[in-house]
């Protein structure tokens, strides 16, 4: 009898822990569950932060093409005007710029991922565009891309420094009518990648020829590139090759 009554005891102090047990399960679960719909609330307010934070930087390098575009149209208004040829054709030079810097912006609002620069995507239309301008459709283009990104703060440098590179080949390599072949390639290599302009042109001394504007330009966006150009020229043409660091997308 007394033992059945122990046993009662012992049953019930059972029954109620086990209550206890599943009532702080319960409350374990909902703090968790609870907990969870915070995570989730704020992962998805990051998330459209981010998103907003996206589209607004979309819309400043819309913007900015826009406006380079517009400097670009009143210079060309303004060109008009102006008799002196040697300025006319300066004027121009620096419009070539204006639109490289336009395309850069181009590129750059097109990224899917604002801190990436799509290098392939950026020569194919910076290529179009010089050569649209320059009214050659005598230049037989023989592409090499590879897709590349890079980091969207080394555009800028890299768009014009790849800019003077073109016009270049285009003014110095295909002069006065004379039609040709342009090779362009970019490719990474590891922490570098490589973008290569070659032209079948009659060839310069990089060493000792004269410098104008164009090669300081480029040697000094090289540099700030943390990289170096270097040409190969001969009587059969030239190559240009830029190469510089870059951390690969993750
Ligand atoms: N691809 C090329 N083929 C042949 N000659 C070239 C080539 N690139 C450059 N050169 C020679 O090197 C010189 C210097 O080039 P640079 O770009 O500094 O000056 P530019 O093109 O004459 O003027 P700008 O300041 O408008 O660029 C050119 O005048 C040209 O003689
Ligand atoms: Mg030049």
């Amino acid at each position: 009898m007394q033992f059945f009554f122990a046993s009662q005891i012992d049953v019930t102090d059972r029954v109620e822990a086990q209550e206890k047990v599943a009532h702080q399960k319960a409350l374990f679960e909902a703090e968790v569950e609870a907990r969870t719909r915070q995570l989730k609330d704020a992962l998805a307010t990051n998330e459209r932060a981010l998103e907003e934070k996206t589209i607004l930087l979309h819309e400043v390098d819309h913007r900015v093409k826009n406006n380079l575009t517009m400097i670009g149209s009143l210079l060309r208004l303004q060109a008009n005007a102006i008799d002196d040829p040697r300025l006319v054709r300066t004027l121009g030079t620096m419009l070539e710029r204006i639109d490289a810097l336009a395309t850069v912006h181009r590129t750059l609002h097109q990224s899917p991922d604002i801190r990436r620069f799509d290098v392939g995507g950026f020569l194919q239309g910076l290529v179009a565009d010089v050569l649209a301008i320059a009214g050659r459709t005598d230049i037989e283009v023989v592409d090499r891309i590879e897709a590349v990104d890079i980091e969207a703060t080394k555009a800028t440098a890299l768009g014009l420094a790849l800019n003077e590179l073109l016009t270049n080949a285009v003014k110095h390599a295909f002069t006065g009518g004379r039609s040709g072949r342009l090779t362009v390639a970019a490719r990474r290599e590891g922490d570098a990648v490589v973008v290569e302009l070659g032209d079948d042109g009659p060839g310069f001394d990089p060493g000792t020829d004269s410098r104008s504007l164009g090669l300081v330009l480029v040697g000094r966006l090289s540099r700030q590139l943390d990289g170096t150009t270097e040409w190969t020229s001969s009587e059969h043409g030239t190559t240009s090759r830029t190469r510089f660091r870059s951390e690969p997308a993750e």
